[in-house]
């Protein structure tokens, strides 16, 4: 299945100059969305994890059904203000924008192996945010998940030392 077909590209979308990458036309298709999340779980095989941890809004929408296809939970990065428990808190910037991201503290055990997911890898700093976040807990970081990477934003070259699977690329 070539599931870059179901993504829809809206151009000028938050802001002009911007090819946004709408997955809504993906995951509202059974059978795109169930490929997808079969085949992250597929390459997510014999990392040995404990927790899928994923920011919001749409790593939930990715991370929670693959948390669950692995048989393992799952743990969420929020923004801030959201989170009811004590929490540690980063600041980082976006593609477009400065946003800040959250985790319980007691969301990772020190040593627990996390696969961090999310829709998107644009600029990386989400992800970034999201290992320090989990390394400040002393969770250890065995994998990166995405649905899309835009690689023209060189999000990767700044994850350098952890695997990174990617299901559809935008040179
Ligand atoms: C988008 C996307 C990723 C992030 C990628 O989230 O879902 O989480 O940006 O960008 P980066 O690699 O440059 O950090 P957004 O902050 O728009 O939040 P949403 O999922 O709540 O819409």
């Amino acid at each position: 299945m070539n599931l870059k077909e179901y993504v829809r590209v809206i151009e000028d979308f938050p802001e002009p100059g911007i090819r946004f990458k709408d997955i809504t036309t993906l995951l509202r298709d059974k059978a795109a969305f169930r490929y997808a999340i079969d085949q992250l779980a597929e390459r997510a095989q014999g990392l040995k994890i404990d927790h899928v941890v994923g920011p919001e809004a749409r790593g939930f929408v990715i991370g929670a059904p693959l948390a669950y296809a692995l048989g393992v939970g799952f743990v969420p990065i929020r923004k801030p203000g959201k989170l009811p428990s004590e929490t540690l808190n980063r600041t980082y910037d976006l593609e477009y924008g400065k946003d800040g991201l959250e985790i319980h503290k007691d969301a990772i055990v020190p040593g627990e192996r996390v696969l961090i997911v999310d829709d998107l890898l644009a600029t990386g700093g989400t992800i970034r945010t999201t290992i320090e976040l989990v390394s400040q807990l002393q969770g250890t970081v065995v994998g990166l998940a995405f649905l899309i990477e835009l690689g023209y934003l060189k999000g990767r070259d700044t994850l350098e030392g952890y695997p990174i699977q990617t299901l559809i690329t935008y040179a």
